[in-house]
């Protein structure tokens, strides 16, 4: 048993995290926190955790944190994670930050998230936390920088082919569609909003902030620069990101050659569906779960593979491959309170 807190329990992600962990049966939920004006219990605040638990959500305060937990996630926005990781980390904590902070070079980040960075010195001591690509670092790891949830979606589309050197590097483009939880809970930020209601756009074309950490990763990945066109887009749904990514083949690939590095990458994933040939993912499959599912075609002529993925942003995307990092890094089942 290990005695967990989680910081941001409120949110969006944080929500997710405490239902995972009220029903893993290695984590002794500790300490609930988050910016609230008096202490209540948790399910005063999300209904959905009414008789499943007693626990009652505080104020922030790190010194109470500290006694009571080993490990932390911190479902925290960005900027604020990186004024309450060092002290965790000082203290010999665990943590798994959700935020960008830790994701990125310090110059990147400041770049990207317009916003100095305050703790440099930890990030370069953060693993970042997609275990399908790095699990053995994650389960070394005592300070995880869980992905972004555009990027998950997309690098495990592109990794295996990247690793096998099978696709030209200049020319990757990912199209991808979120629903609206992914920009956090915030008021009237809602399906009945009249700018998301019967619509769906593009937004932030080439300058999303997820740009510089898909680039950064597949980078490290490829052993040279690469630069992924990347263009997200607006659903009007609650959770899921569905991403099409367009890639060029370096010579003419069957689909069963580019099937079987998927497969073969992702034999012992258990968060991985391929789907068969002809098949694609859909959000309505992921939704709620921590699968990452992903569909193939290969237009031989063109020299065109086209990956089709979809993950449930909360979980595949946040929360749940925090808790999925937390099980790896513990020697817990990697499964472990994310099957039901
Ligand atoms: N949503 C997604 O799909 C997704 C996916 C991947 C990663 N992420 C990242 O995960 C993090 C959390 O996202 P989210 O969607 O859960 O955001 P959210 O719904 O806005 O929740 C943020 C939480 O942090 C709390 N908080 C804010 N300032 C705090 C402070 N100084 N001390 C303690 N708690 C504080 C908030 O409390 P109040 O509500 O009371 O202010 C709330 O509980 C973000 O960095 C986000 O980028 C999100």
């Amino acid at each position: 048993m290990i005695k967990v807190g989680v910081i941001g329990a409120t949110g969006y992600t944080g929500e997710e995290i405490v239902k995972i962990l009220i029903r893993h049966k290695d984590v002794d939920l500790a300490v609930l926190q988050a910016v609230i004006e008096k202490e209540v219990p948790i399910s005063d605040i999300l209904p959905e955790l009414k008789g499943k638990t007693n626990l009652v959500c505080k104020k922030p305060d790190l010194e109470e944190a500290k006694k009571k937990a080993e490990l932390f996630f911190l479902a925290l926005p960005h900027t604020v994670s990186m004024k309450i990781a060092p002290a965790l980390l000082e203290a010999g904590k665990k943590v798994i930050d959700l935020s960008a902070d830790y994701r990125l070079e310090a110059g990147e980040y400041e770049k990207w998230y317009k916003t100095k960075h305050i703790d440099t010195a930890n990030i370069e001591k953060a693993v970042y936390g997609l275990p399908e690509l790095f699990r053995e670092k994650v389960k070394k790891a005592h300070f995880i920088a869980n992905p972004g949830c555009y990027p998950t979606g997309a690098m495990l589309a592109i990794a295996p082919l990247l690793e096998k050197n099978l696709i030209q590097t200049d020319n990757i483009i990912c199209d991808a569609k979120s629903g609206i939880t992914g920009a956090g809970r915030k008021p009237g930020w809602n399906l009945e909003n009249p700018d998301i209601k019967g619509n769906f756009k593009a937004y932030k074309v080439n300058s999303h902030q997820h740009s510089p950490e898909i680039d950064r990763i597949l980078s490290e990945i490829h052993g040279k620069g690469i630069k992924v066109t990347f263009v997200p887009h607006l659903l009007p749904l609650e959770r899921g990101i569905l991403s099409t990514v367009y890639m060029k083949a370096k010579s003419g690939l069957e689909y069963e050659k580019v099937a079987g590095v998927f497969r073969e990458k992702y034999k012992n994933c258990p968060f991985v569906r391929i789907k068969p040939e002809g098949e694609f993912p859909q959000l309505k499959e992921v939704a709620c779960t921590n699968f990452f599912d992903l569909g193939l075609a290969v237009d031989k002529s063109k020299k065109l593979i086209i990956a089709v993925s979809a993950i449930d942003n909360l979980l595949k995307g946040a929360a749940g491959q925090a808790v999925q990092n937390m099980n790896i890094m513990c020697a817990f089942e990697e499964t472990e309170g994310l099957t039901n």
